[in-house]
């Protein structure tokens, strides 16, 4: 027993949790996901399984993502990305739905898998389902030699170690780090983006390590919130455009360890119903960076005050606006538009950290979940 526990204070590194530990392993594990892959100095950003499969990327029509949870956070963040870049249409789609609606899959679709484990039941289904209807299936996963790397036609590893924590962390960022240099590489293809922005963006995903760094440093600000919100009850996460699945997953994060019971929502759609939750008890997660329909970002800020809710900020670093308005402000570093959420995602992992250890609850093991949901 005594040998078990020193073990795993070792497996640890020195951290009370592996989720703690793992959320810090980010600015290296992305380095590890884009080393060899990424050479902002020579405008290239080139992965094995793309380059060998590049013409079915850029002839198809459509592009399928498929997966679930926290994979398929990153797949709508992906989505916002290769559309705007590739100028590709994609569709991120629930594994559990897809497999089990007949759903229309043309020869030329290109089906994109995302799953940590690569072992999760319902998008294992969906790529089998995909591949009968002769679509051509891209893994994206973490887990070397897993189920989905196995089963898809060709793929690219996330490489960010061994996730232990059951709620998902690295695993998202890295996500995001290789379904951004698909859109790259596929953007670079079909010239797609100009080589001015193409270059730009490059050069930027190379310092997101640094930043990530720098974003981590927002520990001590979301461990104090987390003492001032540890009892709510309920709490709202509101994001837009490339920080709209962010606000999801900060909601995800929340609701998993600590059993908050919170929502994820576009910000311009809390006229559409949720405004009726917002009163003085209600805490609102507002991530608005400088980019991403700022100005729209800030107006929803300001119906949320009219209405007396307490306004957590995630802004870029200088910010005035918005601290003017909030009741706190959590600040990132800048970066380009569509890498936002790489940063913006850290405060919110750091923020459901400490209110569940702060509630006392298992956050290595929450109640009720499994790592890997390999049934269905
Ligand atoms: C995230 O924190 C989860 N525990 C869960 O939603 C997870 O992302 C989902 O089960 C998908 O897992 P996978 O990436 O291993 O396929």
């Amino acid at each position: 027993q005594q040998l078990q526990m020193n073990l795993e204070q070792i497996e640890k590194g020195g951290y009370d949790h592996f989720m703690l530990k793992e959320i810090y392993e980010q600015p290296s594990v992305i380095k590890d996901t884009y080393r060899g892959r990424l050479h902002a100095d020579k405008g290239i950003v080139q992965m094995a399984g793309v380059e060998d499969n590049l013409e079915k990327f850029t002839n198809a029509n459509r592009i399928l993502i498929i997966a679930c949870g926290t994979s398929w956070h990153a797949g709508l963040v992906a989505e916002y990305v290769i559309e705007e870049f590739a100028r590709i249409p994609v569709e991120v789609e629930y594994a559990s739905e897809f497999r089990y609606r007949n759903p229309i899959i043309y020869p030329d679709d290109v089906v994109i898998a995302v799953s940590q484990s690569g072992e999760t039941a319902d998008t294992l289904a969906a790529i089998k389902l995909a591949k009968e209807k002769g679509a051509f299936v891209f893994g994206v996963c973490n887990v070397v030699g897993s189920s989905i790397s196995r089963e898809t036609h060709a793929g690219a590893y996330t490489h960010a170690g061994p996730e232990i924590g059951v709620a998902s962390t690295k695993a998202f960022t890295t996500q995001i780090t290789v379904l951004t240099m698909i859109a790259l590489r596929l953007a670079k293809a079909k010239g797609t983006m100009n080589n001015s922005d193409y270059q730009r963006y490059l050069l930027e995903l190379e310092l997101i390590p640094e930043k990530v760094e720098e974003a981590l440093q927002t520990n001590e600000v979301a461990k104090t919130i987390a003492g001032i919100y540890k009892d709510a009850p309920n709490c709202l996460y509101l994001g837009r455009g490339y920080n709209f699945p962010v606000a999801l997953e900060g909601a995800l994060k929340l609701k998993e360890i600590s059993y908050i019971h919170a929502e994820g929502y576009p910000a311009a759609e809390m006229k559409h119903g949720p405004i009726a939750l917002i009163d003085e008890h209600m805490p609102i997660v507002v991530i608005a960076p400088k980019q991403n329909h700022y100005d729209k970002v800030v107006s929803n800020i300001q119906e949320i005050k009219a209405r007396s809710g307490k306004i957590i900020a995630v802004v870029t670093k200088g910010d005035t606006q918005v601290r003017a308005l909030a009741d706190h402000v959590i600040e990132i570093p800048d970066t380009s538009e569509a890498l936002t959420p790489l940063l913006t995602t850290i405060p919110l992992q750091l923020l459901s950290y400490h209110i569940a250890v702060m509630r006392e609850c298992n956050v290595d093991q929450p109640r009720n979940l499994a790592k890997s949901v390999t049934v269905e």
